[in-house]
């Protein structure tokens, strides 16, 4: 018998991908002799945005800067706790400048941002849970980040260290379906790690690499409804029968950049 699921509703952050592109390659996933169709693009955008309005969630956007191909993946700017502001240092020198365009979107909606000394990637290393933020680190975001956001939300830092370079960011390979749990592919991760996250997460939905593969971890879940990208049929399907409502939607052509559902949305928390 699945639990009863409930929805919470959410708040988003995201950016319209008017020049989303694959010009450089700073994951296994980019090729820049990649074509990207940058109206399909949009097209599935859209459709993102409209799912989340459809269900109830609020969205905003940032606008969009010309020359920053990857400022779609607002994930990454910052983490929101308690209407607190996290900001982001990207590790890729091609990536910093998109900082200041959502921290200007932050400081004009009313909040303070804090800019981190070093490299942190936002949400896409950063995921809060109930009672902790679950931290990643390995490829992007750095350890001594990690005690910063500790001191910075005073919130216990789960520190995981990721060992596949497919699942570079925390959120390609672990997200949160609700307050106390999570779906995740365990061997994305360090042998300590993955024991870290079985004592903390006994009940939590495992996924394989197949699952992570078509971009499966990387969705947003609102406590009942996961927004899931099609293509990870049989993680939905387990979804399911936890009680869990799997919503497809396609965000294949920001797969081209390692990207997709989660990568794109960046969830402001008040
Ligand atoms: N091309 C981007 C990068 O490698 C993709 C970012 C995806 N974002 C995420 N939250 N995983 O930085």
């Amino acid at each position: 018998m699945p639990d009863t699921r409930v929805r919470r509703r959410r708040r988003f952050l995201v950016c319209e991908p008017r020049h989303f592109a694959v010009q450089y390659a700073i994951n296994p996933w980019m090729h820049p002799d990649a074509q990207v169709d940058v109206d399909l693009a949009q097209e599935q955008w859209r459709t993102l945005i409209d799912t989340y309005r459809e269900h109830g969630h609020e969205v905003d956007t940032v606008p969009p800067a010309p020359g920053l191909p990857d400022m779609v993946f607002a994930a990454n700017s910052a983490v929101v706790v308690d209407g607190r502001v996290f900001g982001s240092y990207f590790h890729a020198p091609e990536r910093r400048p998109e900082s200041d365009h959502y921290d200007m979107w932050f400081k004009a909606a009313g909040y303070d941002v804090h800019r981190p000394e070093s490299v942190s990637e936002g949400e896409g290393d950063l995921i809060p849970t109930g009672r902790y933020v679950l931290a990643g680190t390995g490829f992007r975001t750095s350890r001594e980040a990690h005690r910063e956001v500790q001191e910075f939300f005073g919130v216990p830092v789960i520190s995981l260290t990721l060992v596949d370079p497919y699942f570079y960011h925390l959120d390609t390979a672990l997200f949160v379906l609700d307050e106390d749990n999570i779906c995740y592919y365990p061997e994305a991760f360090s042998p300590g790690s993955r024991e870290v996250l079985a004592r903390l997460f006994p009940d939590a939905v495992l996924a394989t690499r197949e699952d992570a593969m078509t971009f499966g971890l990387n969705s947003v879940s609102d406590g009942l409804h996961v927004f899931i990208a099609p293509q990870a049929e049989a993680l939905a399907a387990r979804l399911a029968e936890r009680g869990y409502v799997p919503v497809p939607v396609d965000l294949s052509e920001f797969h081209k950049a390692g990207g997709g559902i989660k990568c794109c949305t960046q969830e402001i928390r008040s």
